[in-house]
């Protein structure tokens, strides 16, 4: 499929195509190696200096269940440094990519090589919201700075929020909660929910409920298959059981491929409506899903189809560096990008000193292609608007249609 708006390939979520995003890392070695070294040195303060290369870490997943998520956080990355010719207040910047496998253990690994070996000046990227909470510990207590732009976890800019870290994605109640009044609304009064069984899951389904029962619905289900699943038979089978008015499922990457896909071959689509965030059909799993996923409505603060001059400039930008329209994934990570760039010229270039760079951000407004965004200082969580969207065709291809802003949207906070 090649068209204007639908993307141009799908995700393989193969290992070669990890490899070859690793080799323009500047340092990616194989830090489950270095680990145990490192545990045994203690906790590290802030250690970079001001002149020479700014570098970079970048985290995310590369392998597994994500990796299509990863992947799209380093082009928007890449795309926004590019902008800038790969210079920040007269520093070269370096990016040293590193794999997190999307688990908890092997992210702490990587991230404490990234800030003690490899001395960056601040990390970035992070997918999952098990791994951000896992790091969470390391960067409060080391004062070093991390700009998630992914991963949702609810308590890392509530009552877990640090200082050093901000967030340009959403929190997972921000992404699920607007949905909840509106799919009683417009689609119905009994609901079943699934999600992966880990905290983001959860979190998801959690968010949905509160607007939802509050409205008046009813919850007649609830089932949370493991991350990373293939068959989903039994959990659809269960689903149609409960003979619930809508089903709302929160999956994102390989998970959503399989189960839109899924959902269609065991009968459900066309008879119980599908909603949920908008991870479930996202560009980078809609080339894949394709006619399976028409009429998914889901919300989210971003679609590559949004009206708007910023969003034109980034979308056409990004399709002319990589023949394929940008997911949310790339734009939350171009924007974690802008705000690093913002931050450090705000500085003059000075990233040794953490807590300016702290206060530079906090201060920071940025012009974002989804449209009205600033970053809370309270709880460095984004402000923004939440779209409902739809899978139409497009083109020869399938999009999500922005049929309706759902307003503004502030995480409550602590
Ligand atoms: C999360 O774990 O927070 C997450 C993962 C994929 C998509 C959205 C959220």
């Amino acid at each position: 499929m090649s068209d204007e708006q639908g993307r141009t390939r799908g995700r393989e979520y193969s290992p070669i195509t990890r490899r070859s995003l690793l080799k323009g890392a500047a340092v990616a070695t194989g830090a489950l190696a270095v680990g145990p070294l490192l545990q045994g040195c203690g906790a590290a303060g802030p250690t970079t200096s001001s002149s020479g290369p700014i570098k970079i870490g970048v985290l995310v997943p590369l392998a597994g269940v994500y990796t299509g998520l990863g992947e799209d956080m380093i082009q928007g990355l890449e795309l926004y440094l590019e902008s800038v010719n790969n210079e920040i207040a007269g520093r070269k910047v370096e990016l040293v990519k590193e794999d997190s496998e999307a688990k908890p253990d092997v992210a702490l690994t990587k991230a404490r090589k990234l800030i003690e070996q490899d001395k960056v000046d601040l990390v970035t990227g992070i997918v999952s919201s098990a791994v951000a909470l896992g790091l969470r510990d390391l960067f409060d207590s080391t004062k070093n700075i991390l700009v998630i732009s992914n991963a949702g976890a609810n308590a890392v800019t509530r009552d877990r929020k640090s200082k050093y870290i901000f967030r340009t994605s959403f929190s997972n109640w921000q992404s699920c909660f607007p949905l909840g009044q509106w799919a009683f609304d417009n689609v119905g009064k009994r609901a079943f929910c699934s999600a992966p069984d880990y905290a983001a899951g959860k979190e998801d389904v959690e968010a949905f409920k509160e607007s939802f029962v509050k409205a008046g619905g009813e919850i007649v289900g609830e089932l949370f298959p493991p991350l990373g699943n293939n068959d989903y038979q039994p959990f659809i089978t269960q689903m149609q059981q409960g003979a619930p008015d809508l089903v709302f499922s929160f999956y994102s990457g390989s998970d959503a491929v399989r189960f839109v896909q899924q959902y269609e071959q065991f009968g459900l689509k066309g008879k119980i409506p599908l909603v949920g965030p908008g991870f479930l059909t996202e560009t980078d799993v809609l080339p894949q899903q394709q006619a399976a996923a028409e009429g998914i409505r889901t919300s989210l603060h971003y679609s590559h189809l949004l009206d708007t001059p910023e969003n034109k400039k980034f979308v056409e930008a990004y399709q002319g560096k990589y023949n394929e329209v940008p997911s949310v994934f790339a734009l939350q990570s171009y924007d974690a990008a802008q705000l690093i760039d913002a931050a450090i010229k705000a500085t003059e270039g000075n990233t040794s000193d953490k807590d300016k760079l702290v206060a530079a951000m906090e201060a920071t407004t940025l012009t974002s292609p989804r449209g009205p965004f600033r970053i809370d200082p309270e709880t460095h969580n984004p402000i923004m608007h939440v779209y409902l969207r739809e899978v139409q065709k497009v083109g020869d291809g399938w999009g999500n249609v922005v049929i309706q802003d759902l307003g503004e949207f502030k995480d409550p906070g602590a």
